[in-house]
């Protein structure tokens, strides 16, 4: 893959905005680099409720040197899709000699890990693992840091075109590839979402939530700055990537709210407004890398009003964060009562956030997974397939916990 160069960025603290960069051409020709960075890649898919082939298509687009997560909080009854989505999982690994793990999100035995691992916070008032996408990404990076690989992405499991999956993974390598810092992200804003209009296809080039959040989160930036950008694109990327250097610093946010708090939370901890815990990181600086791609987005439409909630979600969580200055807090006030969100006098409501992924202690949670959820499988389609087994986690060599 061949990416246009970025030659401008906007700095806040040690964080380091690079400007939307298009994919120039899908395949450049050389792929050693691209392959270095996939073969240490975990790739997490979030899945609740989608469609079988939907999946199978999602699998299939993952390139073949990634590791598979798969973190469900599908229904469990009165058909058992969790089983359905697993057994799915197990024959794509058969099928293409890899391994992957999967899990799912309610499972009593993975509270009992988290628990045991050291994140109460997790868990709600039916003593389970509470249910949301920040949530389900949470649990899939700490099953990427048990197996020791360098970098994590995120694919949604309701994408239909598996090609663009596929390129979401190549940009992300080739981003993480050119980032030159151990404490890197690649977000990713596609190039349009074909919608129906009238009878005719018709190829939008925003999306509805990613809108506000973006022209909020750099209005956040002008207010410091003192001069207007649009340098954020890509504030609510469900498609992105890090290394896990980062990620297991990252303090993160449940639901919806969890890509914009990315952003924010990044600008708490590395922006040097707040005093930084990490010295290490400040001196080495956080790049930001955004990537537009090739292919339409082309998902599962789940309307209007969650739509609506994924955007307030996003203001939430600026609201609320410690460095957004006051005169963008009352802006946002203001906004939310012009739109009806909000009455007169009321507050946004704060989003939860959990403790950075590298605070748990692996060794503990693997232990727990293995011995107590049922939902916990490591289908390793080379054992599958009678050659030597490759199972994705080693017991033996789990990473101490870095926080
Ligand atoms: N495990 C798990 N648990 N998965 C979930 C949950 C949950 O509680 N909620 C949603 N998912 C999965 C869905 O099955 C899907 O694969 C993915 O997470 C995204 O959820 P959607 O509900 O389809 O969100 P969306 O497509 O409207 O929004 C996506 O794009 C936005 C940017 O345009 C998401 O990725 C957003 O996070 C993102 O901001």
């Amino acid at each position: 893959m061949r990416l246009a160069d970025s030659f401008r960025s906007e700095r806040f603290g040690a964080v380091r905005i690079h400007e939307l960069q298009r994919v120039i051409e899908l395949d450049s020709g050389s792929s050693e680099a691209l392959r270095a960075v996939e073969s240490q890649m975990v790739v997490v898919v979030p899945c609740m409720n989608e469609t079988r082939s939907v999946i199978e298509g999602v699998l299939s687009g993952i390139p073949h040197d990634c590791l598979i997560v798969l973190v469900s909080n599908s229904d469990r009854q009165p058909v058992d899709r969790y089983e359905i989505e697993a057994q799915t999982v197990e024959q794509f690994c058969r099928l293409a000699g890899r391994s992957a793990i999967t899990v799912h999100q309610r499972d009593p035995g993975v509270a009992a890990a988290v628990k045991a691992a050291g994140m109460p916070e997790l868990i709600d008032d039916d003593g389970l693992v509470r249910a949301g996408k920040g949530e389900a990404m949470l649990l899939g990076m700490a099953l990427a840091a048990m197996t020791g690989r360098q970098y994590i992405g995120y694919v949604d499991a309701d994408n239909y075109v598996p090609g663009s999956v596929h390129e979401y993974c190549k940009a992300y390598a080739a981003g993480l590839a050119q980032a030159d810092s151990p404490y890197a992200m690649v977000r990713i804003s596609w190039h349009s979402k074909p919608k129906l209009r009238d009878g005719r296809l018709f190829f939008s080039r925003k999306g509805r939530s990613s809108q506000i959040t973006n022209e909020w989160l750099n209005r956040f930036l002008a207010e410091y700055s003192g001069f207007g950008t649009e340098v954020i694109a890509t504030g609510n990327a469900g498609e992105h990537a890090m290394t896990l250097a980062l990620g297991l610093k990252l303090r993160i946010a449940g639901g919806f709210a969890v890509e914009p708090y990315e952003y924010m939370d990044l600008f708490e901890q590395f922006g040097g407004v707040l005093e930084s815990t990490d010295p290490d990181v400040m001196a080495s600086s956080v790049p930001v890398l955004q990537i537009e791609t090739r292919n339409p987005h082309f998902h599962d439409n789940k309307g209007e009003e969650h739509v609506r909630g994924m955007r307030m979600q996003a203001l939430n969580v600026l609201y609320h964060s410690p460095v957004t200055l006051p005169a963008v807090r009352q802006s946002i006030l203001d906004f939310l009562i012009e739109q009806g969100a909000l009455a007169t006098g009321q507050e946004p409501p704060r989003e939860r956030t959990y403790p950075p992924v590298g605070t748990l202690d692996l060794d503990l949670l693997y232990d727990a997974l293995d011995a107590e959820a049922l939902s916990f499988r490591q289908p390793d389609g080379l054992a599958l397939t009678g050659r030597p087994p490759a199972p994705p986690i080693d017991r033996a060599s789990i990473p101490r916990r870095v926080a």
